[in-house]
């Protein structure tokens, strides 16, 4: 059978990862999650001090260090789940906490980060048989995707689902920040400048509010084999 890109855009925390994940494990396709880069991107900015005190980045010296952050991703071999990695180092905890979701979204609005991130992510799909999950997937990273999807859902639902997925790894969770997260995120992603959250024209949409885990899996994999169809 022909081998596609799957491209999978929307809000955060709606459920693309998983439904995504699923998905490529069910069709065995490699499955990128284009936020661990820019979240692994974020971490090493943590770390190597490269946040102003008014929160924003040091940009010229983020980009002189560009060259040097290399954001991979490698399989779990007892859970066989991709993990991401910074410099070798495996980051796949360290990339979820708060701090990092706090501080993710004006790194990923900086253009040379994007060009950098954009380049690795167009590599990792040149063969196809990729299922990628992100903002700008089917609109800047891959417009020719032969299957995009945009999945959305209402942020008190979208922040209950983090709220339980923190809970769950036993990290500390606040309710009311994570939902002032998830908005602030969705205003930054929607109106910067360099590649805002927007669905593509050709991308369809699902609203997963209220539809469990089982049912966006089944109407996901529908979609592709109708996909690879066509
Ligand atoms: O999907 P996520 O919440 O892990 O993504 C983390 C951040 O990265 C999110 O605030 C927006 C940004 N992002 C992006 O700008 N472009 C992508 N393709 C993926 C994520």
């Amino acid at each position: 059978m022909k081998k596609i890109i799957v491209a999978i855009d929307g809000f955060s925390s709606c459920g693309k990862s998983t439904m995504a994940k699923d998905l490529a494990r069910e069709i065995q396709y490699i499955y990128i999650d284009s936020g661990a880069m820019y979240r692994a991107v974020t971490l090493y900015c943590l770390r190597h001090r490269l946040f102003l005190p008014n929160g924003e980045v040091n940009a010229p010296s983020l980009e002189k260090e560009m060259g040097r952050i290399r954001v991979s991703f490698r399989l779990n071999p007892e859970t066989h789940a991709p993990e991401t990695f910074l410099n070798d180092e495996n980051v796949e905890k360290d990339i979820r906490t708060m701090e990092v979701s706090a501080m993710v979204s004006p790194v990923s609005a900086i253009p040379f980060v994007r060009t950098a991130l954009v380049a690795a992510q167009q590599e990792m799909g040149k063969e196809k048989g990729i299922v990628m999950d992100g903002r700008d997937i089917g609109t800047t990273v891959f417009p020719h995707a032969e299957l995009k999807i945009f999945v959305t859902a209402s942020p008190e639902i979208r922040a209950q689902r983090r709220y339980e997925e923190l809970k769950a790894k036993g990290q500390k969770a606040d309710y009311e920040a994570i939902l002032e997260n998830v908005r602030q995120r969705d205003y930054i992603d929607q109106h910067r400048e360099t590649s805002p959250l927007r669905r593509a024209e050709d991308a369809i949409l699902l609203d997963n509010s209220h539809m469990s885990i089982e049912e966006q899996k089944e109407w996901l994999l529908q979609q592709y084999h109708k996909a690879t169809q066509e």
